[in-house]
């Protein structure tokens, strides 16, 4: 089996990518990326040195090449990963990310349908279906409630979540797609909450929080999206949509001052900051159909999982000084209007 895994160098592909290595001895993986600002090798030094393992980079934009690749590396299976992938940057700068999400998905698509691939697999986002209300607990998004996207990078993967749709009806390409909540362990990127948070409790610095903190999102360890995307991937249905969360639901005051308890850093360190535009309330998902049918279950709760990737940013600050010590500090004044 050869999968082609796309956005690799990223957060979750490189996860992806390790954990697939591991499972399975006898996959071939062949990373393609384009090394933005959000990728880096670094990442998948451990997969380096495995024979089944390959990076490649490349622009999923670009037909041209990824035709190329697919000529001579005649994928079974391609996962897409590649995105642009923070909503505050499609605030400031939305092109990029019709560019990559829309485009991108469209070429691959094209792609995989004139090679025949196995299976085409989207990786998507709750996101998608917009934002719940705070005051109604007892509502989750399912695979079948409307999409209603709120910022550019969502619409973004709305409609590669269409095309996909659209190209599996029309071109019949064996297709799959996965709706996961808000991802968090080690290696991801310091713009995020949870990672921005740790780097800036480590270093005693201010905590930009939006608004009055009090937007929930539902959190899942990266491995347990991994197991996810396997379970879809090997007994995932053709042509289904498959939501992916843990039921882990926490605003996103709970989450600084769990993460302030665990650093034993103190409360004074929370800024409240203007909002983010646009900013979705609540998203919760409800990931049953993925239980119900293919039996899959996430194996890591918020405790436990906040634990393992506090202690892993603590133990690897190399890996995030390099990157909040560069283009990263440009970025931050900027998004956060701060001059320091
Ligand atoms: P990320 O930003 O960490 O990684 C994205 C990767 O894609 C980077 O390595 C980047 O270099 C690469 N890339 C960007 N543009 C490219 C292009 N044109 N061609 C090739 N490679 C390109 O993102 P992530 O958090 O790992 O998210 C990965 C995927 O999962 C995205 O599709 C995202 O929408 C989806 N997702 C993320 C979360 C989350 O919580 N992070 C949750 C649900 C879904
Ligand atoms: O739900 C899945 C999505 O989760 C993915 O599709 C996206 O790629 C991923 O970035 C993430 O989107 P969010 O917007 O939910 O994640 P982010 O980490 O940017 O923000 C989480 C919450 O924290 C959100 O309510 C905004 C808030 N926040 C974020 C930042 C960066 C702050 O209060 N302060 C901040 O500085």
């Amino acid at each position: 089996m050869k999968l082609l895994v796309t956005g690799g160098a990223g957060f979750i592909g490189s996860y992806f990518i390790k954990y697939m290595l591991q499972k399975y001895s006898d996959y071939k993986i062949v990373n393609l990326d384009l090394l933005t600002y959000a990728g880096n090798l670094e990442t998948l030094k451990d997969a380096d040195t495995n024979v089944n393992y390959k990076f490649v980079k490349g622009n999923i934009v670009d037909k041209v090449f990824v035709e190329d690749l697919f000529e001579k590396e005649q994928f079974d299976v391609v996962v897409n990963f590649a995105a642009e992938s923070h909503v505050d940057r499609s605030v400031s700068d939305p092109n990029v990310f019709v560019k990559t999400n829309i485009m991108g998905t469209q070429v691959l698509l094209d792609v995989a349908r004139k090679y025949n691939i196995l299976r085409y697999h989207q990786i998507s986002t709750d996101e998608v279906y917009g934002d719940l209300p705070l005051d109604r607990p007892d509502l989750f998004f399912m695979e079948n409630t409307p999409l209603n996207p709120s910022s550019p990078y969502s619409a973004s993967k709305a409609a590669a979540d269409l095309l996909v749709i659209a190209y599996q009806r029309t071109y019949n390409i064996p297709v799959t797609l996965s709706r996961c909540s808000n991802n968090y362990g080690p290696y991801h990127f310091p713009e995020k909450l949870i990672p921005l948070i740790i780097t800036r409790a480590i270093t005693n610095q201010a905590i930009p929080v939006y608004g009055d903190g009090l937007n929930v999102r539902d959190w899942i360890y990266v491995e347990d999206h991994c197991s996810a995307i396997d379970c879809i991937l090997h007994n995932g249905k053709e042509g289904e949509i498959y939501n992916i969360g843990s039921h882990d639901e926490r605003s996103n005051l709970e989450v600084v001052k769990t993460i302030l308890k665990e650093l034993n850093k103190p409360e004074t360190l929370i800024a409240f900051v203007k909002n983010r535009p646009g900013h979705d309330l609540r998203y919760a998902i409800d990931s049953s159909k993925l239980h119900k049918e293919l039996g899959w279950g996430p194996k890591c709760n918020f405790e436990e999982g906040i634990k393992k990737t506090i202690k892993w940013y603590v133990e690897n600050e190399s890996w995030w000084q390099s990157i909040i010590s560069g283009e990263y500090m440009n970025y931050y004044k900027k998004q956060y209007q701060i001059n320091i």
